[in-house]
């Protein structure tokens, strides 16, 4: 069964709904949406495949399989204010990413997750009709977030080594007048980084730059957050959600110029970041070091899995750096070979589009999971 019809969704009245033209009063741009298509949770595949939740072994979300620190689980036991609404203002989280990320705590603002930080930015730069540049293969939600913030897509699809094709984006973000130019990196689905001359040449056209940095701690690589003291165009995005094991409490934050950081804090819902998750996050970077040894063994873990995806004569898997692998799929339908893996209750995400085709992007699981994922694949 394929993702979205395993996450339903409440359909629109019709327009023959009786009284009123309900769906004639709703926002006309909101009529046509192409709808984001998210994870199903492992309940949900376990009840349609017909495995136990906890048997399923999950590589579809780029989530991390060690869980969040011990030290997190303490303080979420532990914490006596769950009946206070949050601190607007996030001040302990900031003032704690401050000091994790190496900027002030002015620069920083956190969100529900980066995804959060993604739609804020768009609401705070798009009137209706501005331009998103997006650089795909990426992350979907980019081109998402600008349809529901009304903006316009204009795309410089990546070459076919998915690395960035800068003169092409630096020419369309020129002939599109774009306002915002989204850049993962490593980027989501192909694990590749952008380069720093990538970057300066973007930033130097003065367009908004958002460098979402979700995987920045498996990159082994300098993060380009230290940038927003140079250049006040430059946002980047970071998360709890890959490194830490939160991606279920729902916090991420954006590192970018002062001025910007207080505009945002006026558009965002007040309390945007829940107790538990403002909790959870401090003490995670409390507790970094032995998430960064969970990461190393993510990371060791990447690299035996790429080595293990060679190997298999129908799959040509892409060097990473981030916490999943991208194959691409060759004599065989992807889609096909994702529903085969599904069937022994293993998941991981078909990637099929204009930019893409054909292809899988498998997470980085704990050992145990490569081995199981290798013993199904190599019988395909
Ligand atoms: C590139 C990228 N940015 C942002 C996110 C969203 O992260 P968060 O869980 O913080 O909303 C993801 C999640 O998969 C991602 O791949």
């Amino acid at each position: 069964m394929d993702e979205a019809a395993l996450n339903p969704r409440p359909q629109l009245p019709t327009a023959s709904a009786p009284a009123r033209d309900l769906l004639g009063m709703v926002r006309a741009h909101y009529r046509e949406l192409v709808p984001y298509v998210p994870i199903v949770p492992p309940e949900v595949l376990g009840k349609a495949g017909g495995v136990a939740a906890s048997q399923i072994i999950k590589l579809d979300g780029n989530e991390n399989p060690y869980g969040p620190s011990p030290k997190a689980l303490e303080a979420l036991r532990h914490c006596a204010t769950y009946h206070i609404y949050p601190d607007p203002a996030q001040r302990e989280l900031r003032a704690a990413l401050a000091d994790y990320v190496g900027v002030g705590t002015e620069h920083i603002i956190a969100g529900n997750g980066s995804d959060e930080i993604i739609d804020l930015v768009l609401r705070l730069f798009l009137e209706p009709g501005d331009v998103v540049l997006d650089c795909p293969p990426s992350f979907g939600m980019y081109p998402f977030n600008t349809q529901v913030c009304a903006g316009t897509l204009v795309t410089a699809p990546r070459r076919t080594d998915f690395s960035l094709d800068v003169e092409e984006a630096l020419r369309q973000a020129q002939d599109s007048r774009a306002k915002v130019v989204f850049l993962a990196s490593p980027n989501n689905p192909t694990g590749n980084l952008l380069r720093r001359e990538e970057l300066e040449a973007l930033l130097t056209t003065g367009l908004v730059v958002v460098v979402d940095e979700a995987y920045q701690e498996f990159a082994e690589a300098p993060s380009y957050a230290a940038l927003v003291s140079s250049f006040d165009n430059l946002v980047v995005l970071r998360t709890f959600s890959k490194w830490a094991g939160l991606a279920g409490l729902r916090v991420g934050y954006g590192v970018l110029a002062p001025a910007l950081v207080r505009l945002l804090d006026q558009i965002k819902p007040p309390y945007n970041v829940n107790v538990a998750a403002l909790v959870a996050a401090e003490a995670s970077l409390a507790d970094r070091e032995h998430l960064m040894g969970k990461v190393g063994l993510l990371i060791a873990e990447r690299e035996r899995l790429y080595g293990k995806l060679r190997e298999v004569p129908y799959l040509e898997p892409l060097p990473s750096r981030a916490n999943f692998v991208l194959c691409r799929v060759q004599g065989q339908d992807a889609g096909q070979l994702k529903a085969a893996l599904a069937e022994r209750g293993i998941y991981v995400k078909h990637v099929d589009g204009p930019w893409l085709r054909n292809a899988l992007r498998i997470s980085v699981g704990k050992p145990e999971h490569t081995d199981a994922l290798l013993a199904a694949l190599n019988k395909m």
